[in-house]
């Protein structure tokens, strides 16, 4: 309610800036095919999860370096969540037929997720620092800026080292001294440490699996992705000018916490 003193009342329409959203769904040309619209709406949504996944993730940070265990286990409980979400909806773009997508694939020119700024931060923002991928992001939009800025940033991998340590865990020197533009690397000592506090510290548990359920997310998107691909345009390269399909599986079944995979055969 408002009086006409005081500020128009918020309303659904306006807190949510829905003219705005709702306008940016725009078909190619005056002949826009019937896909088309599924295509954008799609990528669009995807890309507002990866803006979620950012938001939390940054928070997951705080809550490691903070030694909270409880908020990082809520959290890791929304973004495992999401991800599953991302994978389900997969589905839905597969609804559309080659024949369909070839109809208005040539609007996309150079187009490509390949381009998104989002994934490529929380690649690495996860530890999978690829750094000679931001090359392919326009870098007139400055979104290229903004993903080699994550490549400078410590990772959720350098915090949980952080708040394994505030737990008596001994993380190896050489992992925390790793170069911050490194990937993330496999450590047989932590794996030992990793594997005693399974035991020590049941409390941690849930953590260990709601990481890794996350982990496994992004690994299931990936397959979902490459299988979505190949039903699409098959061998064909890819708009942003990869192999396609051969590029994509270069980072199938890559862990992002590829410690809490290893320890499964000790248990
Ligand atoms: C018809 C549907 C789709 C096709 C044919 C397709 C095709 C491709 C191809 C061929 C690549 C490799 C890079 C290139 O050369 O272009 C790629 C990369 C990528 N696509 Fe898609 N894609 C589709 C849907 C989606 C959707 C819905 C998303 C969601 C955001 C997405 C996100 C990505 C991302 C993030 C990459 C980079 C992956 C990496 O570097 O590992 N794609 N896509």
């Amino acid at each position: 309610m408002s009086d006409a003193s005081s500020r128009p009342a918020v309303t659904y329409g306006r807190y949510l800036k829905l003219e705005e959203l709702l306008s940016l769904q725009q078909p190619g040309a005056d002949d826009p095919e019937h896909d088309e619209m599924l295509f954008i709406v799609i990528h669009q949504v995807y890309e507002l999860w990866f803006k979620l996944i950012l938001h939390e993730t940054e928070k997951v940070k705080r809550d490691f370096s903070a030694n909270d265990l409880y908020g990082a286990v809520a959290t890791w409980k929304r973004l495992r969540t999401i991800l599953k979400t991302l994978v389900a909806q997969v589905d839905i773009l597969e609804t559309m037929t080659p024949i369909s997508f070839s109809s208005f694939r040539d609007r996309l020119d150079t187009a490509s997720g390949f381009q998104s700024f989002q994934f490529r931060e929380i690649e690495f923002l996860y530890g999978y620092k690829r750094g000679e991928v931001t090359g392919a992001i326009p870098d007139r939009e400055s979104q290229r800026t903004r993903a080699e800025q994550r490549l400078l940033e410590p990772t959720v991998v350098d915090a949980f080292y952080d708040f394994l340590a505030q737990r008596g865990v001994r993380v190896p020197e050489d992992l925390r001294a790793k170069p911050v533009t490194e990937a993330t690397r496999a450590s047989e000592p932590l794996q030992e440490e990793l594997l005693r506090i399974y035991h020590a510290q049941p409390e941690l548990v849930i953590l260990f699996e709601l990481m890794t359920d996350f982990d496994e997310g992004l690994q299931e998107w990936r397959y979902r992705h490459i299988k979505l691909v190949e039903r699409t345009i098959g061998a064909k390269k890819g708009t942003g000018g990869s192999l396609g399909i051969e590029f994509l599986k270069q980072s199938l079944w890559k862990p992002l916490f590829p410690d809490l995979w290893a320890i499964r055969h000790g248990m």
